[in-house]
C-alpha cells in the first residue's frame, strides 16, 4: 500500500492509496484530527454509492456525522452552494478541529475544500477522491476554489489537506467518460515531465494503481517546489487556458474537464510547433494517443467566444500571459506572450468553422 508524503511549506500530509481504503477512513481521520464532529460532503451520484459506507467507518470511529449533498456537477461550485455547506457546517457544530471530509471528484473537492479553508478560518479537509481525475491530480497540493459567472476558479485559496485517502477500488465503477476524463490529466503529466508514463499510456499497457501513484508522486514534488502557483506549478497547468475557456464558453456542459483540457494541449502543441519551440510531430502524437482514450481533439467553438477568458486566465503575470509550451514529450516550460501575440498565433492554428 503506497503511504506518500506531501511536504509543502505550509504542511505536510499522508496520502494513502489503498484497496478498501473507504471502510478504515474513520481509523485515518481520527488519527490525524483531534476533533470528533465531521461533515461528509458529497454529491447526487458519490453519495448513493459511498456515502453509507464512509459515514459507517466514520461513526464507528466515534465521530458525529453531518452530510451535505449538492447536485453533480460543475454548476455546484457556485457562492450559494458554498452558503449551504457553511450551514451545514453550523448545524453539525464544527469547530477548529473538526474535520470536513470531501467525498467525490473535482467539484467536491474544490468545493468542500474551500469552504473548510474558509469555515472558521480553516478546519482541517480530508480529501477522499472518487474519480481518477481527482486522484490524479485534483485532490493533492491543497488547491480550492469556486467559479463565478466571470470565470472558472476565481475565488479559491491554497489549502493544503490533512490527509487524502484513495480507495483505487472506485475506479472500476466509473463510466467511460470519466474514466476519459481523468486519462486526459494522466496523459498531461506525461507530456509535462514524465516521457515514460505517456508510453505506458500509449501502450495501454499500464496498472490503474501504479499510474496514479506514479502522478500523485509527480505532482508532490512540483507542489513542494512551487506551492502558490508562481513558476514551476503552471506547468501543471498544460492544456488549461484554453480548457478552461472552452469549459466556460459552452457552459460547463459540454465538455468535461479533461475533455476541455484535451483539446488545450492539442492546441498548445499546434502553437508551439507554429513558434518553432515545439518538436515537429509532437502534436500528432499527441492527437494519436488522445484518440485512443475517446477524448476529443477538437472543440466546435469560435475563437471569438475562448479569448475573453484565455485573456482573464490566472496564469497572466502583468501584461504576459505565462502560456504552458513544450519542448517535447516529457518536457514542458512557460512562455510569456503579449495578448496581441496569443491571439496572432491562436488565430493561425485554430480550426476555422
Ligand atoms: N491542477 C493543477 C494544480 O493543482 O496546480
Amino acid at each position: 500500500m503506497p503511504e506518500i508524503i506531501a511536504r509543502t511549506a505550509t504542511a505536510d500530509y499522508p496520502i494513502f492509496i489503498q484497496q478498501g481504503a473507504l471502510d478504515h477512513l474513520g481509523e485515518r481521520v481520527a488519527a490525524s484530527c483531534q476533533g470528533r464532529r465531521t461533515v461528509i460532503v458529497t454529491d447526487d451520484q458519490v453519495g448513493p454509492l459511498y456515502l453509507e459506507r464512509v459515514s459507517a467507518s466514520l461513526k464507528a470511529a466515534g465521530f458525529n456525522c453531518g452530510e451535505a449533498i449538492v447536485p453533480a456537477g460543475e454548476g455546484s461550485k457556485n457562492p450559494e452552494r458554498l452558503a449551504f455547506l457553511y450551514a451545514r457546517f453550523h448545524e453539525t457544530g464544527l469547530s477548529r478541529t473538526d474535520p470536513v471530509i470531501a467525498l467525490g471528484g473535482g467539484v467536491v473537492g474544490d468545493l468542500a475544500g474551500f469552504a473548510a479553508a474558509t469555515w472558521l478560518r480553516g478546519v482541517p479537509l480530508v480529501q477522499v477522491p472518487t474519480t481518477l481525475l481527482a486522484q490524479v491530480d485534483s485532490s493533492v497540493g491543497g488547491k480550492t476554489a469556486i467559479d463565478l459567472p466571470q470565470g472558472k476558479n476565481l475565488v479559491g485559496a491554497f489549502y493544503q489537506p490533512r490527509l487524502v485517502v484513495m480507495d483505487p477500488a472506485v475506479l472500476h465503477t466509473l463510466s467511460r467518460r470519466f474514466m476519459a476524463d481523468g486519462m486526459a490529466e494522466v496523459i498531461k503529466y506525461g507530456l509535462i515531465g514524465d516521457e515514460a508514463l505517456l508510453d505506458q499510456i500509449e501502450q495501454q499497457a499500464y496498472d490503474l494503481e501504479w499510474v496514479v501513484a506514479r502522478c500523485v508522486r509527480s505532482k508532490i514534488a512540483v507542489v513542494a517546489r512551487d506551492e502558490k502557483d508562481s513558476g514551476e506549478r503552471m506547468l501543471l497547468n498544460f492544456g488549461h487556458t484554453v480548457g478552461h475557456a472552452i469549459e466556460k464558453a459552452t457552459g460547463y456542459a459540454a465538455f468535461s474537464h479533461g475533455e476541455a483540457v484535451a483539446v488545450g494541449m492539442v492546441m498548445a502543441a499546434a502553437i508551439g510547433e507554429k513558434l518553432g519551440e515545439t518538436d515537429p510531430g509532437t502534436g500528432d502524437r499527441i492527437r494519436r494517443v488522445l484518440e485512443a482514450y475517446q477524448l476529443p481533439v477538437q472543440a466546435d467553438v469560435p475563437l471569438q467566444a475562448l479569448l475573453p477568458a484565455i485573456f482573464s486566465d490566472k496564469k497572466r503575470l502583468g501584461s504576459r500571459i505565462h502560456y504552458v509550451l513544450l519542448r517535447r514529450p516529457g518536457e514542458a516550460f512557460l512562455k510569456p506572450m503579449t495578448p496581441n501575440e496569443l491571439s496572432a498565433v491562436l488565430g493561425e492554428v485554430w480550426p476555422r468553422g
